[in-house]
């Protein structure tokens, strides 16, 4: 069959191809764990998903603006206008059936054949998508795992030319969950502004930043007039199933992206969008909850993937994935994954599943139970340990979680050495120390980010820190030794 040249290009995520293997596997009697789909692992909240139900039991089924009803773009306005520190007007906000359309109908009508559009590499696999459905040429600029996965600059410098129309951002990130600072928003907005460059800026994982608020963009000077805030409500209040996003963007681009709307999908459902303000006007308190939960899911997944023989990662800054570098293997990103479905029955995502810089790493979603997470640590541990010894890995590693000062950044992250040595995590990036053990027994330092088990081999406190109810992970069998708390005897004078 022949296709316009426009869909030739277009692929399947990663994510959903990975989920059909793992579940064909299921099928067949095994059991996997899946940190290959990055959504909430807890419900809608209960006011989110009554608000919707009684939309529809009060008859909101029926068609609606296509850009939204007002009281939502309202909400949406006033919300976004608090937390970005700008004003934002109704009348700027169009709302879709979840945020992908504010990214696509924005490039459909900005984007005129033969622009060239710059967008980060390893990134979100919709922008590649949409940049070649608008007949745009894409221009892939990477991140560095060293930059702390924000955009390289230097590269970014070279490859504004004269074609350029438009520069995709995404902070924080998916795959690497990096945080693009202020300096680097600074330098891309100064170019923008000079050589009159659109922006969308995807925020989608805005409110999911832990140890740093993400800047946006949109807030420079000059900038609210020239970039589309991407946003939306499938990560935040956990409703992916329900379809609901927004665009902020300046009115005339609004006008147009509202026609595609019109013309495409026509509406998003009204009862979703009365979900929606409930969402954004109602207590906020399990959002804030759930990332609390995230942030100590992703703590303990980072310490226990670097106590890994071979495998590094930087703690992300936000949303809820974590990036690892495994290129010390020798082996594709795509084997790994395949690999570790196969033998650790863990499913994780390639990192080439969102661009050629993905290469070399693994993508994991956090969003899942503390018990799954501290079972995938043990099974990918067990899996890599099967594999030839890795390249450039050091001796057994012992980690020291320890939030201090900045002067402890080093991000040249290798190890080499005989002597045992912590690992310091400042904010994100792992600093190797080596350590001369103390002779006295000191009082035992927070070493692992929590154990919840009475009789665990750590000995820490068995009470764990309190946890929404929602979130609550199964108890882990009695006796069972805290998978991530396998401390090896080096650092025995801690107290072991
Ligand atoms: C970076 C990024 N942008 C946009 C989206 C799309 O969100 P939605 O499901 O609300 O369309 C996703 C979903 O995974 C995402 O990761």
């Amino acid at each position: 069959m022949e296709f316009a040249e426009r869909v030739t290009h277009l692929t399947a995520e990663g994510a959903y191809h990975m989920l059909a293997r793992a579940q064909a596997l299921e099928a067949a009697g095994r059991k996997i764990i899946h940190l290959e789909i990055g959504q909430p692992d807890v419900p809608t909240f209960a006011n989110v998903s009554e608000a919707g139900i009684r939309a529809i039991q009060q008859g909101q089924t029926r068609y609606a603006p296509s850009a939204g009803i007002g009281a939502l773009r309202e909400a949406i306005a006033r919300d976004a206008s608090r937390r970005r520190g700008i004003e934002i007007r109704a009348s700027q906000v169009v709302v879709g059936p979840g945020a992908k359309p504010a990214l696509f109908f924005p490039t459909l009508a900005l984007v005129r054949p033969g622009d060239e559009v710059i967008y980060p590499d390893p990134g979100f696999p919709t922008y590649s998508a949409m940049i070649g459905v608008a007949g745009g040429v894409p221009v892939p600029v990477p991140l560095k795992e060293e930059e702390d996965f924000s955009f390289n600059l230097d590269m970014f410098d070279q490859r504004v030319t004269d074609h350029t129309r438009l520069i995709i951002l995404n902070s924080p990130s998916n795959p690497t969950g990096g945080v693009m600072p202020r300096a680097a928003l600074e330098h891309i907005a100064d170019v923008a502004r000079r050589r009159n460059l659109w922006v969308i800026s995807d925020e989608i994982y805005a409110r999911l930043s832990f140890d740093v608020a993400a800047p946006t963009i949109a807030a420079l000077p000059g900038m609210a007039e020239r970039t589309v805030i991407c946003d939306g409500f499938s990560k935040t209040y956990a409703m992916t199933g329900w379809r609901l996003g927004f665009g902020i963007m300046p009115e005339p681009l609004a006008e147009r992206v509202e026609l595609l709307l019109t013309h495409s999908v026509g509406c998003t459902a009204s009862f979703t969008q009365y979900a929606g303000i409930e969402a954004i006007n109602g207590p906020q308190d399990q959002v804030e909850a759930v990332n609390a939960e995230y942030k100590r899911r992703r703590d303990v997944l980072v310490v226990g993937l670097n106590s890994i023989r071979g495998v590094r990662c930087r703690a992300p800054q936000g949303a809820f994935y974590a990036f690892p570098n495994v290129s010390s293997f020798g082996k594709s990103s795509a084997w790994l994954a395949n690999y570790l479905l196969e033998e650790a029955g863990v499913a994780v995502l390639p990192g080439t599943a969102f661009g050629s810089g993905g290469e070399g790493y693994l993508r994991l979603c956090f969003a899942n139970s503390m018990q799954n997470i501290e079972s995938a640590i043990e099974q990918i541990s067990s899996a890599l340990g099967k594999l030839q010894t890795p390249r450039s890995a050091g001796n057994r590693r012992v980690y020291r979680k320890e939030f201090s000062t900045k002067d402890t950044r080093n991000t040249k992250g290798t190890w080499h050495s005989s002597r045992p040595f912590v690992f310091l995590v400042d904010e994100n990036v792992f600093v190797r120390r080596e350590i001369t053990p103390p002779t006295a027994s000191p009082a035992r330092p927070s070493i692992w980010p929590r154990c919840r088990h009475a009789d665990c081999c750590c000995a820490r406190p068995s009470s764990p820190p309190p946890e929404s109810p929602a979130l609550r992970s199964p108890t882990l069998p009695q006796g069972r030794r805290n998978s991530i708390c396998k401390r090896p005897s080096p650092f025995a004078p801690f107290g072991q």
